[in-house]
């Protein structure tokens, strides 16, 4: 787990930047490319609530902007408060399925727990590209 070190260590420093005036929960996340780069996001709430951005969605994006795809990302981390590993919503999933690598090792935290896992295990028989 060592090796995640210090993508946690991002993903946590994240959280302080989230956007949560309505939940009050706060989540980061942090996408490690494959040039050794940490970019970090964090959940950007809406008083239209569904327009909130999810933490991996946020740092997904900005790394997709930056103009990386799928082959140059190495692993990502999403961490939250509480006591629950925080694991990412359905509609993050669909598009974790999308901008990530079935394999790629994402990796959940909260507090003294951490679970390695990848998206093929978050959403098996996703409905993808593939289908069209
Ligand atoms: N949230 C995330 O940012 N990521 C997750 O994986 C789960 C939920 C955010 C959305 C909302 O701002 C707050 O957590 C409460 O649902």
């Amino acid at each position: 787990m060592e090796k995640y070190t210090e993508l946690l260590k991002n993903a946590y420093e994240a959280m302080d930047n989230a956007y949560a005036p309505y939940s009050n929960f706060h989540v980061g996340a942090c996408v490690k490319t494959k040039d050794g780069k940490y970019h970090k996001g964090a959940n950007i709430e809406n008083a239209s609530y569904g327009l909130t951005n999810c933490a991996e969605r946020s740092a997904l994006f900005h790394v997709y902007s930056l103009g990386y795809r799928q082959d140059d990302i190495e692993c990502m981390a999403i961490v939250g408060q509480g006591n629950t590993l925080i694991t990412p919503c359905g509609a993050c999933r669909q598009v974790l399925v999308e901008l990530l690598k079935r394999d790629t090792p994402i990796v959940l935290g909260t507090g003294e727990k951490v679970l390695v896992t990848n998206i093929e295990e978050l959403m098996p028989m996703a409905f993808t590209s593939d289908d069209l």
